[in-house]
């Protein structure tokens, strides 16, 4: 098809109707969410599904103001039997701009289990001229009232057994050659986890630790799978692995619910309509395979004598273990608690190079760009080329004779793959750590060369038992995974070289859509620690760290960390999913606990109970779709009201709490606790405010707004110490963090606390002693009331405490972002090197440093600049992130041209179908711009107002500010601002 097409366009081309072939054309198309072109057995679970397109501009970005005045829709059932009708809609030409979220129309909705195929096409600027239509875009739907089908078939069982470790399981079936097979659909569910195989093999081999983790009693994920060109008439196979996960696993402070547990339907459709049925039941046979042992926290015991090459294949004959019948086992979901079945509706977690997509480029001129502003390259595993999805070992040393410890040279989340040769019933030996030794802690022993201390009670301990092929033989665990940098080989029977290891990264499946650099090698350093922490906390939940007994889904660090996680990846069903997870536990008084799923601990912490709230928000923020926010209105409103009974009883003076601001750099003690909890209180009821507004819910705007002024009265009465004028102890966080609530600080008191809060950092030498809660505040409120030097600086810092310091100390190159800010000092106990807690900074450089704001009414370019004096500390950014309309960037350079000083080379790309507002601040405090100009042409310049409209460019000069807005349509400019 793409070969046709060119020649299509080449034989346009040799005719000269080049308008034609060069029109802009809808890509990367969505359906309820999902991205097309990244996924081969797309499914969907709506019957009425929306869809998104972005706007090529043929790779000109120099084409400018493109927008959509048309869309066409057309969408079709694929008859799959002779018995099914011929489904079809046609939207019509639809002259609309809108491009996301655009709704299927048709008065039917889409049939349960069908399959549809769709394409669209859109008008731009010449409206008698369409785009090429896209190509066709398959799809399947999902049986919507999957909880009914599955549990009303009273043949279908849950199976396993309580008699052996049966995690092997396996049925022949006859598939007859009557009529040809049409489609085959299995549903499957696992739990703990599960590995699905059909006539030997894999049926989707990176997907990985499937189905995701929930309260399963509540919610237990049911996959889908198309697996039409697997079967063939004759007799079929399907074999099953089964692992513990967070199931039968023996997980702190988490319920053991039994053993593993496999439900199974196929359903085989054939040409002439007949169907066919396979089910899980009591005609299954197990046995335990070469697994032996496995657990989240504690790694696998593999045997590789017990593997049975043809176990998934038809016709499978095995002496030599004991294969016994399934026993029927009891549901997961529980009735008395409303449990369901549920379709898993998120991107599962991948294995390798299928788990990250990259829709920004510019990672691939990384080097580049570091190379020609002299820097030196960022530390660690850059997603350059997909190189990040697998890595190498970057060296290996020999602590003892036997062990092997690699160096991965990036803290990283999986395990590895490892070749070895050697005799039959051999065992090899392989640990995880996170670093080599704990330098600063005298009991922080680390034993063979490795620190494990620190994982508590996860002992991340895998063994391989050889079957002894004299070809070599490769082992990767298959039901747990590692939070680690150096992974150590014990017992290996060869020499191992770095050439004999490669490790998987592992996360649920995700694209990587932002990427910020610039000149300060600091910033690009904590970027980088950032995106891989957060691609570290992705395992089908927001997870607190991903290596020692905890892994959980902490509210306080999924809120904390959801808006940097939105900037930098797309997640937008992950986090659907942990909505469902959070109200799936929401009592029905509204309170939520501090851990989902599986969580203990009602009511939460209001700064962890505000995820609910938060991740909301920020979905509807980042996505534009407000139908995120009626979905769980109601369940933010009830959880708001659940903290206000609380606060009926205590008012904000003494709100409960559990954590207040957590982890604030010793020797710095903790701030009012109940100031902490206040803060989240006060903005959790200002996002019902926003979320009520956006929804048109009247009666409730007015009264949560009203309640609000009167909680900030309060909180102004209460935590305001008259006499020293500042909150509470005078500690940063309770500046910060009332400063960060509008309406809380009066006017006349804001400059006060501003300044007691800059001359306590000053006290400490620029150096913050926030904690998780006050950390993320901070940065965008000195940068958004004047004070960005200031935080540009503290974000430069590599002395104690800052982030900085977590890469430049002399014990460890740390890339990924620690638990604490002074980890090399801190005891085993709660110390990792993965938590994505403090992250949140993250977002501050895509909003403040590139200043990119996404909105329903446009794109806001602003980014915040230096004044002169500390433009050594960043003088050049480039970001690039890409949105539902298209890749935005945003780039500058202070200076580049020497004659002309206090100036601003800036590039900045549009993307079709929206407008942008370019925001240009004065560089230094009283300058005035002089002039403007785009692509070396003047468009405005102080001497001459005349210049106002040059080439349909509206300039704005705010004379209060001395801001310069620019407002352009989509493309490529180039500006130049000088400032006097
Ligand atoms: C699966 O097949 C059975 C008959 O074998 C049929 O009763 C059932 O409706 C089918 N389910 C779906 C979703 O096609
Ligand atoms: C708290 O007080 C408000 C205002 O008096 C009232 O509307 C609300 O029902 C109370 N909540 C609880 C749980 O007592
Ligand atoms: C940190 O990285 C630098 C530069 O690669 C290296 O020289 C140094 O030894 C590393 N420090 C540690 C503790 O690994």
């Amino acid at each position: 098809m793409p070969r046709l097409l060119f020649n299509f366009g080449l034989f346009v081309f040799i005719l000269g109707c080049v308008a034609h072939a060069q029109l802009p054309s809808p890509f990367d198309v969505r359906i309820d969410h999902y991205k097309t072109g990244s996924i081969h057995d797309l499914v969907i679970n709506t019957p009425r599904p929306r869809f998104s397109w972005k706007i090529s501009n043929n790779n000109e970005p120099s084409q400018r103001n493109i927008e959509q005045i048309a869309y066409q829709i057309q969408l079709e059932s694929i008859k799959v039997s002779a018995k099914d009708n011929l489904f079809q809609w046609d939207s019509g030409r639809i002259v609309s701009t809108q491009s996301i979220h655009v709704p299927y129309a048709s008065r039917y909705d889409l049939s349960a289990g069908a399959r549809y195929r769709f394409r669209l096409r859109i008008w731009t600027s010449i409206p008698n001229e369409s785009s090429e239509w896209t190509e066709w875009i398959y799809f399947r739907t999902a049986i919507f009232n999957l909880n009914e089908y599955l549990t009303d078939n009273a043949n279908l069982l849950w199976i396993g057994s309580t008699k052996i470790n049966m995690n092997e399981l396996r049925k022949e079936f006859l598939v007859p050659n009557t009529s040809p097979v049409r489609s085959a659909i299995v549903y499957i569910s696992g739990i703990g986890y599960y590995q699905f195989y059909i006539n030997g093999y894999n049926v989707d081999p990176s997907r990985k630790l499937d189905p995701g983790w929930t309260t399963f009693e509540i919610r237990t994920l049911v996959a889908t799978f198309d697996v039409t060109s697997n079967i063939s008439a004759g007799m079929n196979a399907v074999g099953v692995k089964l692992g513990n996960g967070w199931y039968s696993g023996e997980q702190l402070g988490i319920p053991t619910y039994g053993p593993p547990r496999l439900l199974f339907t196929l359903n085989i459709t054939f040409q002439n309509g007949e169907q066919m049925q396979v089910l899980s039941d009591q005609t299954w046979s197990g046995r335990q395979g070469s697994i032996l042992r496995d657990s989240v926290y504690n790694g696998e015991s593999y045997d590789a004598r017990n593997e049975r090459v043809d176990w998934a294949r038809p016709g499978f004959n095995d002496s030599l273990s004991a294969w016994i019948m399934a026993d029927s086992l009891p549901s997961p979901v529980s009735e008395a608690r409303n449990g369901q079945l549920v379709l898993q509706d998120m991107p599962p977690i991948r294995a390798g190079f299928d788990a990250l997509h990259i829709e920004t480029d510019m990672s691939n001129h990384e080097r580049d760009y570091l190379k020609s502003m002299n820097l030196k390259y960022i530390q660690g595993a850059s997603f350059r080329d997909g190189r990040g999805s697998v890595l190498k070992p970057i060296s290996v040393s020999q602590p003892t004779v036997g062990i092997h410890t690699f160096d991965l040279g990036q803290n990283m989340v999986g395990w590895c793959r490892v070749r070895l040769r050697g005799l039959r019933g051999v065992g090899v030996y392989f640990r995880h750590a996170e670093i080599l030794a704990q330098p600063l802690h005298s009991t922080g022993q680390s034993t063979g060369g490795i620190y494990t201390e620190n994982l508590r009670g996860a002992t991340q301990f895998d063994t391989y038992i050889l079957r002894g092929d004299p070809n070599g033989e490769i082992y990767e665990p298959t039901f747990t995974v590692h939070g680690f940098r150096y992974f150590q080989v014990s017992g290996a029977p060869n020499p191992l070289t770095v050439d004999d290891v490669e490790c998987p990264v592992v996360h649920s499946e995700t694209v990587l859509k932002g990427n910020f650099i610039s000149s300060s090698p600091i910033i690009n350093q904590i970027q980088h620690n950032i995106q891989w922490g957060q691609l570290s906390n992705i395992m089908s939940v927001p997870t607190d760290c991903p290596q020692r007994d905890e892994r959980r889904g902490w509210m306080g660090d999924a809120a904390l960390s959801v808006n940097e996680a939105l900037y930098n990846f797309d997640l937008i069903k992950f986090y659907v999913n942990f909505l469902n997870l959070i109200c799936d536990v929401q009592q029905s008084n509204g309170a939520i606990p501090d851990v989902v799923p599986n969580g203990g601990g009602y009511p939460a912490d209001p700064n962890w109970g505000t995820a609910l709230p938060t991740i909301t928000w920020q979905l509807y923020r980042h996505y534009n779709d407000s139908q995120i926010l009626s979905t769980y209105y109601d369940h933010v409103r009830a959880y708001v009201e659940n903290i206000r009974g609380g606060y009926n009883n205590t008012g904000l003076v003494n709100l409960a709490y559990q954590f207040g601001d957590w982890v604030p750099p010793p020797p710095q003690p903790m701030t009012n606790e109940h100031l902490i909890a206040s803060f989240a209180f006060l903005h959790d009821v200002s996002i019902l405010i926003n979320m009520s507004q956006v929804l048109g819910k009247t009666a409730d705007s007015q009264a949560y707004s009203a309640f609000y002024q009167q909680l900030a009265e309060e909180f102004h009465r209460v935590f305001f110490n008259t006499a020293a004028n500042y909150y509470a102890d005078g500690m940063q966080s309770a500046q910060v963090l009332a400063l960060a609530l509008p309406n809380v600080v009066p006017e006349n008191a804001r400059v006060t606390v501003f300044n007691h809060l800059l001359s306590d950092i000053s006290a400490k030498n620029n150096h913050v002693s926030t904690g998780i809660v006050s950390t993320a505040q901070l940065y965008p409120l000195l940068s958004d009331n004047g004070h960005h030097d200031l935080a540009v600086e503290l974000i430069s810092s590599t002395t104690y405490p800052s982030y900085g310091y977590m890469f430049t100390n002399p014990y460890e190159n740390a890339t990924t972002i620690w638990e604490l800010w002074d980890a090399p000092s801190e005891g085993p106990g709660m110390n990792s090197r993965n938590h994505i807690m403090y992250g949140s900074v993250g977002a501050w450089f895509y909003s403040h440093l590139a200043g990119i704001d996404l909105s329903s009414t446009g794109i806001t370019i602003r980014p915040r600049m230096v004044s002169e004096t500390k433009k050594h500390l960043l003088s050049k950014i480039n970001c690039q992130l890409s949105t539902l309309y298209g890749l935005v960037q945003v780039s500058y350079t202070r200076d580049e041209r020497d004659t002309v000083a206090n100036s601003i080379l800036m590039s900045v790309i549009i993307p079709p179908n929206t407008q942008a507002k370019v925001v240009f601040e004065p560089l230094f405090p009283g300058s005035r711009c002089i002039t403007l100009l785009e692509d070396n042409q003047t468009i405005w310049s102080l001497a001459s107002a005349e210049f106002t409209h040059v080439r349909n460019f509206a300039v704005e000069r705010d004379t209060r500010t001395d801001f310069m807005t620019v407002h352009i349509g989509s493309g490529r400019y180039e500006f130049q601002v000088v400032w006097q």
